[in-house]
Formats: C-alpha cells, structure tokens, sequence
C-alpha cells in the first residue's frame, strides 16, 4: 500500500495495535542493500513499513539533492516483492509543512553531539547528521514502529541514531544489518548510479584498502598509523581520499592502536562521485 500523508499512515498504524512494527528509512532508488534491510524487518516484525524520502534537510547547498535518483514506481515494485506492508513517500511539504524555509530559523532540528558529528561525514557535511537525526525522529514519531532497520554501511549514522535513542529515550530498537556488496566488492549505493564504467573499477580501491587493513591488522599489525599508511599505495591521481580511519567502533573514539572493537572507515571522490566504505577489523 502506496500512502503520502501523515494522517493515513496514522490510521492505518492504530490497526496494528497488537503487532510488531518495522521500519526501514530510506530515500529511495532502492538496490540490494535497502531490500536486505527489509527481508530482515520482514524476518523480525509482523507488519514492515519502508520510507521513501528524499530528505531535503540532510544535503548541503552543493550537494546533489536535485538530481538525486527519484524512482517510485520500481521502488514499489521491489517492496511489493518483498511483502512490505506500506511505502510511506511523503512530499517535503508533508514532512516540513507548505511555504516553511527548511532552516533552523524556522523549524525544530534534532542535533546530535559535536564529538560524533565533527568527524568523518560531518566534518565536510556541514549540518548533515541534524538533518539526518531530525527526519529519522519525526519518521519515528509518525510510524511509531517497534524496531528501525539501518546499515552498517553508513556506520556513522547509526552510531548516531543509536545516540539520539538513547539519549532521548526513545522506546524503539535499532538493529544494524551488514554491507551489501557487488560481487567486485564495491559497496552498493544508490550514487554508482552515477559512476562510468571506468569510474566503478577505479572505485574498487575503497573495498581493497579496507581488506588489505583487514588483513595487516589480522597479521598482527596494531599501530593505527601503520595500518593507515599501507593504504597510500592502492591510491592513483584517480582517487581523491577525503578521509580513512580507524576509531572505536561503537563511540567513534580515537585509538593509537586498534584492536577488536575498531571500525575502519574511508570516503573517497572517485569519478567526482563521493563514495563511503567501511569494514570491522573483527569479523
Ligand atoms: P539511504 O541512503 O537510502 O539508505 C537507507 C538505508 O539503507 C540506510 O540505513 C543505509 O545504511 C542502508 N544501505 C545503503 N546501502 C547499503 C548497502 N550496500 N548495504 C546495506 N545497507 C545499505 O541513509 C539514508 O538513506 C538516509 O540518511 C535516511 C536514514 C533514510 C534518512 O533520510
């Protein structure tokens, strides 16, 4: 069932009211990634509510909220598919209300700590992570479902979500499901799709870097400078590394040396495509 307004989606959630409710947020232009969060919703709840929402608030002025692919009818096909209950796609309008500046001069954000924020994505996406925080608590509060369903791969947004559920006590759980990858191992995103040919080879360096840490961190290689500088050599004028690091897994902490509990995470401009990765050192 196809729904856009708040108000159905409302009705319908009343007629679960015994049910174990899922929900899988998402912007869309779904590939494997997206459904393997939604088989998993589908394996642990009675009813799946999956999201389509291209957030205006969570892309910066130079980013690429425009032509961000926008590709309903397939996106219904595929949660159709997969049995989910309802696609909730509201229009910005539904979600900000008519005529409001999406600004927070206007509207109430949701903004989570700097120490997880100024890092990472957020450090060259300036204001992104409120944006992310302020759709997911109003998805939240609209569906009211039981259990949220994120990827690991963009593990600083579930670091963060996990922060602002338990810091606001907010009575749902979140469960991480793994990376979905290409059998090249590149990481399916919904932005390959503006990749050449050329551009998704050159891309493969993000996977192979991250392996090969894994596997010198496996050969008993801890120093976190050490670890990050065999990446130096997989990287061509091709790649322009916005950032590679090993912290805590679960704080995002620093660490000098890493251990069992580290996440390796590297974004990278491949083709002027901005590309996330990332890998636990510990399978
Ligand atoms: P979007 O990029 O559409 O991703 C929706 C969900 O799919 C996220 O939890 C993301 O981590 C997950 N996902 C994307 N690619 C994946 C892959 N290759 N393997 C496993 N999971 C994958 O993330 C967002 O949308 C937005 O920020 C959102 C949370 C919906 C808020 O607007």
């Amino acid at each position: 069932m196809l729904l856009h307004s708040i108000k159905e989606l409302r009705e319908q959630r009343k007629e679960w009211k015994n049910l174990k409710v899922g929900l899988v947020p998402t912007m869309g232009a779904l590939h494997e990634g997206h459904l393997s969060l939604i088989k998993k919703a589908k394996e642990t709840c009675d009813k799946v509510v999956v999201s389509v929402f291209v957030n205006p608030i969570q892309f910066g002025p130079s980013e690429d909220y425009d032509k961000y692919p926008r590709t309903l009818d397939k996106d219904l096909e595929l949660c159709n598919k997969e049995g989910v209950d309802i696609v909730f796609a509201p229009s910005p309008s539904e979600m900000y209300g008519e005529g409001n500046r999406l600004s927070n001069d206007t509207l109430t954000y949701v903004c989570p700590p700097f120490f997880y924020v100024n890092k990472l994505c957020g450090k060259t996406r300036v204001g992104h992570f409120d944006g992310v925080c302020t759709v997911v608590l109003k998805l939240f509060n609209i569906v009211q479902p039981d259990f949220a369903f994120f990827g690991q791969k963009d593990a600083q947004q579930v670091v963060i979500v996990r922060k602002m559920v338990k810091d606001l006590n907010v009575p749902i759980e979140i469960i991480q499901c793994p990376i979905v990858r290409e059998e090249s191992g590149l990481a399916l995103s919904s932005r390959n799709k503006y990749l050449s040919e050329e551009g998704k080879k050159d891309a493969l360096v993000l996977s192979k870097i991250l392996n090969n840490i894994k596997s010198c961190y496996k050969k008993g290689v801890v120093d976190v400078a050490a670890l990050k500088e065999t990446a130096y050599s997989f990287l061509t004028d091709k790649h322009d590394l916005e950032y590679l690091e090993i912290l805590n897994k679960d704080n995002l902490e620093e660490q000098k040396n890493a251990d069992d509990n580290s996440i390796v995470l590297i974004a990278c401009r491949v083709d002027g495509v901005r590309l996330i990765d990332n890998t636990y050192l510990k399978d």
